[in-house]
């Protein structure tokens, strides 16, 4: 790493200097982000960090004002029905982060009354806390140093120090560059880490990077290179496998329509949604629903939904059941029409239910 920073530390000091004179000017406005010179509220820090471990700041935003309207302290949301956090979790997706959120909210609420631990040791004990989050919390709610890398940073450190190695495997090394820069900042831990993640998601963009309005272009190897856009670099994308199965919209006499509560583990563990086969390979038979539904047929309605590991194709199929009492085992219950457009659901579901309507 041979960069106008490495070897002297006063160019760090620049660096971190002129981004956080930046931040001060530019910060984006967020919820959970605590005004200039406000102490922040862990729990919000918290909440939001695990809401956006894989998802964007726009698709947060709602679903973090809804859960703090909801669940105003972590012993509110302690004491919240899991069932309730589920369904206000549906269409967040990747949920057994709903179901660690809540488990963690009972151990902080009823182990360690009330207060977030404030060293990384002690928050990655935590379900659902790992290395990025446990350092995120500790340096935007303690303003303590720690090295918070997401894929924002990552971008932003391939760039200034024109890392050529592609990602995945340039990882360790762009989060060693990261933990360089960051671990002298003592004063304004919490800014800086913010600071990098608004500066890769509003100047050091994916596609176009704004280079010209950046605050730290003169320390910028990818940008005096010319080369900024391209990194960091990538492997060609695998195809993803592709999974199939079927999605059955069944209804009773009562016109009330069969829900499944889906067991805990797997991707759309703890979940409420619509009945499914398994989902397998193509290469395996008309899997089918393990329950005797009175009369069954096939429907147009094929539901494609992208997983992050693989993308899954639903064929519909509608059917009826004469019984009206909850049928064959407490994972499945009816559901009245108005009531399912109230429930949480995940978003594949909404997809396959607005088909069949
Ligand atoms: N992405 C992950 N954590 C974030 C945060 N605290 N602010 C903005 N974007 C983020």
């Amino acid at each position: 790493m041979k960069n106008n920073m490495t070897g002297d530390n006063k160019n760090v000091e620049r660096f971190r200097q002129s981004l956080l004179a930046w931040y001060d000017k530019h910060r984006r406005v967020l919820p959970w982000r605590a005004l200039s010179g406000v102490t922040p509220n862990p729990y919000h820090v918290w909440l939001s960090e695990i809401m956006l471990q894989q998802t964007t700041v726009s698709a947060v935003i709602s679903y973090f004002l809804k859960f703090v309207d909801l669940w105003p302290t972590v012993h509110d949301l302690a004491a919240a029905d899991s069932d309730s956090v589920m369904q206000n979790w549906a269409g967040l997706g990747y949920y057994a982060r709903a179901r660690n959120l809540h488990k963690c909210a009972k151990i902080i609420s009823h182990d360690l009354g009330g207060v977030f631990p404030s060293n990384q040791d002690d928050l990655k004990k935590l379900p659902g806390v790992g290395d990025y989050t446990s350092a995120a919390i500790t340096a935007i709610a303690f303003n303590k140093p720690a090295n918070v890398v997401d894929g924002n940073v990552e971008r932003v450190m391939a760039r200034i120090f024109n890392v050529l190695e592609p990602v995945p495997s340039s990882k360790p090394h762009l989060k060693k560059l990261a933990e360089y820069m960051a671990l002298g900042e003592n004063e304004r831990a919490g800014d800086y880490a913010q600071s990098l993640m608004d500066l890769g998601a509003t100047i050091c963009t994916p596609k176009s990077p704004k280079c010209l309005l950046c605050p730290v272009m003169e320390h910028c190897d990818g940008y005096k290179k010319g080369i900024p856009a391209s990194l960091p670099a990538r492997l060609k994308k695998k195809t993803k496998p592709q999974r199939h199965g079927y999605v059955y919209w069944i209804t009773n006499k009562a016109g009330e329509v069969l829900i499944e509560k889906r067991g805990d583990k797997g991707m759309l563990g703890g979940t409420f949604g619509l009945p499914t086969s398994e989902w397998v390979d193509k290469t395996i038979k008309k899997p089918h629903l393990n329950i005797n539904i009175d009369t069954m047929a096939e429907t147009k309605v094929k539901v494609l939904h992208s997983f992050t590991h693989f993308d899954l194709h639903l064929d519909g199929m509608m059917g009826s059941m004469n019984k009206t009492k909850p049928p064959f085992d407490k994972d499945y219950f009816w559901v009245k029409m108005e009531e399912l457009e109230k429930m949480g659901v995940p978003t594949l579901f909404k997809k396959a239910i607005r088909q069949f309507l």
